[in-house]
């Protein structure tokens, strides 16, 4: 398999030698199996989560960007839920690499670099989230320094966030895809 295949940024839905399991635990399938503990649907809602306020950025920075929200209000708001997002989202993965993957792949060691695979792809949103938070305190402090300036820099907010967006919409399906069926399998986090 080639790294272009793997790569969060061109990768079409997981892998299909890393679907072994899916195969015989289909999404579909999840919520009316016995072993979907309340753990694994509180680990899903936190991806909704993020999907969510990376929503919130994106469309209050549009606003602003429209001219249909005045600009401290708009700061205010990307100080508030720009935090949420990049704060959730680190210690999401931080946790995920520290602790559960590891516990995944002692569970089951035939996904290994399907774990990797998602390992790489948290450096990947970690960069981008880099970049939102550099972005969006530069367009908080211009609100005081340069009004003028505050929209140029809203601009690269806006791109930032859909960048985020982007990666969510892969990462996070080809992660619940490789992961969920571990779990019902091996009854683990019950
Ligand atoms: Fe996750
Ligand atoms: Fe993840």
């Amino acid at each position: 398999m080639s790294d272009m295949l793997e790569n969060l940024e061109t990768r079409q839905g997981l892998p299909v030698e890393m679907q072994t399991l899916l195969r015989d635990y289909p999404r579909d399938a999840w919520p009316d199996h016995p072993n979907f503990a309340a753990s694994i649907q509180n680990w899903l809602g936190a991806h909704v989560m993020f999907g969510r306020l990376a929503d919130i950025v994106e469309k209050d920075t549009q606003a602003y960007l429209d001219r249909d929200s005045d600009v401290q209000d708009y700061a205010g708001r990307l100080g508030y839920f720009g935090n949420q997002l990049v704060a959730n989202l680190h210690g999401h993965h931080t946790w995920e690499d520290r602790s559960y993957f590891p516990e995944l792949n002692k569970a089951d060691s035939r996904f290994e670099s399907g774990l990797q695979m998602l390992e790489a792809d948290h450096e990947v949103l970690d960069a981008g989230l880099d970049r939102l938070t550099k972005h969006a305190n530069r367009a908080i402090q211009l609100t005081t320094l340069a009004p003028d300036q505050v929209k140029d820099e809203a601009g690269k907010v806006l791109k930032s966030v859909e960048d985020i967006k982007s990666y969510l919409g892969r990462h996070l399906p080809d992660e619940e895809d490789l992961i969920v069926p571990i779990l019902l399998h091996h009854k683990m986090r019950g």
